[in-house]
């Protein structure tokens, strides 16, 4: 029976089972007090740690939340998946092979050593480095071009007009020496590809977008559903970008912990310092959920534990 399940997917499964999955996470997980806000970007550390939730969306566009998720988040780490599908979806794979990089750095997202030791390659688009080199290759003749592309690409897999957090983005900008640091590392290695101060700058405002679980779960679903948002049904990106995305998901998107991610939950996913994380069940739904306290690697305790918990009562596991 339950091999049944999981080969005709969760789309089979009945909403009660969704609804009551979704209701025993949050049950299980909500009083749990384990982690901490980011708080290198100042910002993030007033954020309300209590803010708490999930979010599925289906590939034929069904939408079932619990708990919080009207709470508005910066989206962080997140947007690298979105901006680099954009520059999959404008240059090609290979260029984000050759130019960036998609192998794992074994280190933290903002490591400037993992530069220096891999002289600007096997950077992936998933860490600061690469994702700062991702804003930098965006089709635009200058900065304003630039960014209008990827707040517009970020709002159609949200399927609505999203906004930036201005205190978020005015906190990092006004702090940023590491990730300004790294983008003229990368210069000096000819690895970026605009101007590094501004490319910098790009990728903070980028970071700063603010979104919900519900925001982020189906931008989640609009990769699962090959690039097709199940909602406003609008074609945001080709099959084969997510064809290109989702693995790089799957090698980075928890930073040092996404080995122990994979094999926990099955699915590519990407985590962010604001607290948001989502996962792809490919064909069948995006998952997010938001929760700011983080554990060690940057990524949050809750929205782990929660979405581990959904994909396995829904035996969801593509793999
Ligand atoms: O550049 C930074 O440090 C942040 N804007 C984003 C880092 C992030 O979300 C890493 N996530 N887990």
């Amino acid at each position: 029976k339950t091999q049944g399940k999981k080969t005709e997917g969760v789309m089979s499964a009945d909403k009660g089972m969704i609804e009551a999955a979704l209701t025993e996470a949050y049950n299980k997980f909500k009083d749990l007090q384990e982690g901490k806000n980011a708080d290198y970007i100042k910002e993030l550390a007033n954020v309300d740690p209590n803010i708490f939730g999930i979010a599925l969306v289906t590939t034929d566009g069904q939408v079932y939340t619990q708990g919080d998720i009207t709470s508005m988040v910066s989206i962080q780490s997140v947007s690298k998946v979105f901006t680099m599908a954009k520059v999959i979806e404008e240059q090609g794979p290979q260029a984000v092979r050759d130019k960036i990089g998609v192998d794992a750095t074994g280190m933290r997202f903002n490591s400037i050593v993992a530069v220096e030791l891999q002289k600007g390659k096997e950077i992936n688009p998933l860490v600061n480095p690469g994702a700062i080199a991702a804003s930098s290759l965006i089709n635009g003749s200058d900065s304003a071009a630039k960014w209008k592309s990827i707040l517009d690409i970020h709002s159609d897999f949200a399927g609505r007009p999203l906004t930036v957090n201005e205190p978020v983005y005015i906190s990092e900008a006004g702090d940023n020496l590491r990730n300004q640091a790294i983008a003229h590392l990368l210069k000096a290695y000819n690895r970026m590809y605009f101007d590094p101060v501004q490319a910098t700058d790009i990728y903070t405002k980028q970071c700063a977008i603010n979104v919900n679980a519900k925001d982020l779960a189906t931008m989640a679903a609009t990769l699962a559903n090959g690039g097709v948002n199940p909602i406003t049904k609008k074609k945001v990106v080709s099959p084969e970008t997510v064809m290109y995305t989702l693995p790089v998901m799957a090698t980075a998107g928890l930073y040092d912990d996404s080995g122990q991610w994979l094999y926990t939950s099955g699915l590519p996913a990407k985590s962010g310092v604001g607290g948001g994380l989502l996962a792809v069940c490919p064909g069948k739904f995006g998952i997010a959920v938001v929760s700011p306290p983080l554990d060690a690697a940057g990524n949050s305790v809750k929205a782990q534990k929660a979405i581990a918990y959904v994909v396995e009562k829904l035996k969801a596991d593509p793999y």
